[in-house]
């Protein structure tokens, strides 16, 4: 297996926690412990066994995922170490050599790279900044065909923050249907809506269907590493035996956790201090894309604490964000990393003063550029 580098993944984890500013995380600020239990069941926590879990994730941890899924019940659920994990799984899973899978771009580029390892062929299907990033329904239609084993869909979407239409999601399903293709929907930016109207899932849409989903975004839990896939049951028993190959089972602590931030309060609780930074950070950021005039194009994110800006300099984007790491010490991410130079990706879920912080470091290297291209 030839394995490409997945560039953004690595640039982060070598720099997100050296660098003074990170505005590379596409996720809310991370909650601690003590923001997410009370007393009382913080006290349990310490008395928790370190076990191992049942490897699909506990039964009341499975039933908690599956009732954000209607219809959906645990045996339709395994739960994996993040999102990550899902697409890993399901990916490995269905996807053999040979096989064209359908990625709509741009996109968390993790399937783009292992399907690719996996001996399949990437047949891209590319949003549109014309439209919004919205999804070209005949050129999706033209893309899928008798050798297409999936389509993959990434709702809402990273890096531009758009969410599908109706109709676009019913595009999505007639097509994989007109071929017996499945469909992968990442939805783990679900739940973190600029408007608080939660995306609608495709899950119930159609029967060859995986969901994944997770922790790491609109719940700011990313250090939980907690994941999962939604599907047929039969396919959720055959992802499990996948785990039991990598990583066995979800931690303990996590699995527990996972299961508290999923209790109706709790989880409602999370979602509003979601919603409430992306309130209050985003016209920060909006301000501050503004200011630069023409510079920067930007359609507004719908969901995600992320902007995806095309910019008008004459310099390439890894150069870009090199630059301001090295001379500024603040990390975004180029877009390069999604195939897409003259654009770069920037997180504004952290605290709005940092975000201001990092921003104005931004400013430090732009105001020394030369002149955008008239
Ligand atoms: C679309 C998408 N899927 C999956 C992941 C990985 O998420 P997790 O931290 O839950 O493994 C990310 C992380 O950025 C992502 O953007």
């Amino acid at each position: 297996m030839k394995l490409e580098p997945f560039e953004m993944e690595r640039m982060q984890s070598t720099w997100e926690n050296r660098v003074a500013h990170n505005l590379s995380e596409s996720g809310v600020h991370p909650m601690t412990v003590e923001e997410l239990l009370g007393p009382e069941e913080r006290a349990e926590l310490m008395r928790e066994r370190l076990v191992y879990v049942q490897s699909n994730g506990t039964e009341e941890l499975r039933a908690a995922v599956a009732h954000l899924h209607p219809g959906a019940r645990a045996e339709n659920v395994t739960v994996a170490n993040g999102t990550a994990e899902a697409n890993f799984i399901a990916a490995w899973r269905l996807v053999e050599p040979g096989d064209e899978v359908v990625l709509v771009l741009p996109n968390y580029m993790q399937l783009w790279g292992l399907v690719r390892a996996l001996g399949a062929t990437v047949v891209p299907v590319r949003l549109r900044e014309e439209t919004g990033w919205g999804l070209d329904a005949g050129e999706l239609g033209r893309a899928v065909g008798s050798r297409t084993r999936l389509i993959a869909v990434c709702n809402p979407n990273n890096p531009t923050g758009a969410i599908l239409s109706d109709a676009e999601r019913k595009e999505i399903v007639a097509a994989a249907g007109r071929h017996g293709a499945w469909i992968l929907a990442d939805e783990v930016y679900r739940g973190a809506e600029r408007d608080g109207q939660e995306t609608a899932s495709l899950w119930g849409a159609y029967d060859r269907l995986l969901v994944t989903g997770g922790l790491s975004k609109a719940y700011g839990l990313p250090g939980l590493r907690v994941g999962w896939v939604v599907g047929p049951a039969g396919m959720a028993g055959e992802l499990w035996a996948r785990k039991d190959y990598i990583t066995i089972s979800p931690g303990a602590l996590s699995d527990r956790l996972a299961r508290a931030a999923l209790r109706p309060d709790l989880r409602a609780r999370i979602l509003s201090r979601t919603r409430r930074i992306l309130a209050e950070n985003y016209p920060v950021l909006e301000r501050w894309v503004q200011r630069r005039g023409d510079s920067f194009r930007l359609v507004p994110p719908r969901a995600g604490a992320i902007a995806y800006l095309g910019y008008a300099w004459p310099v390439n984007s890894t150069e870009l964000v090199t630059r301001l790491r090295e001379e500024q010490s603040v990390l975004i991410v180029p877009g390069d990393h999604f195939g897409m130079d003259g654009f770069l990706r920037i997180g504004f879920g952290n605290e709005p003063g940092e975000l201001r912080a990092g921003l104005e470091r931004i400013d430090a290297v732009l105001d020394r550029l030369p002149a955008p291209a008239a």
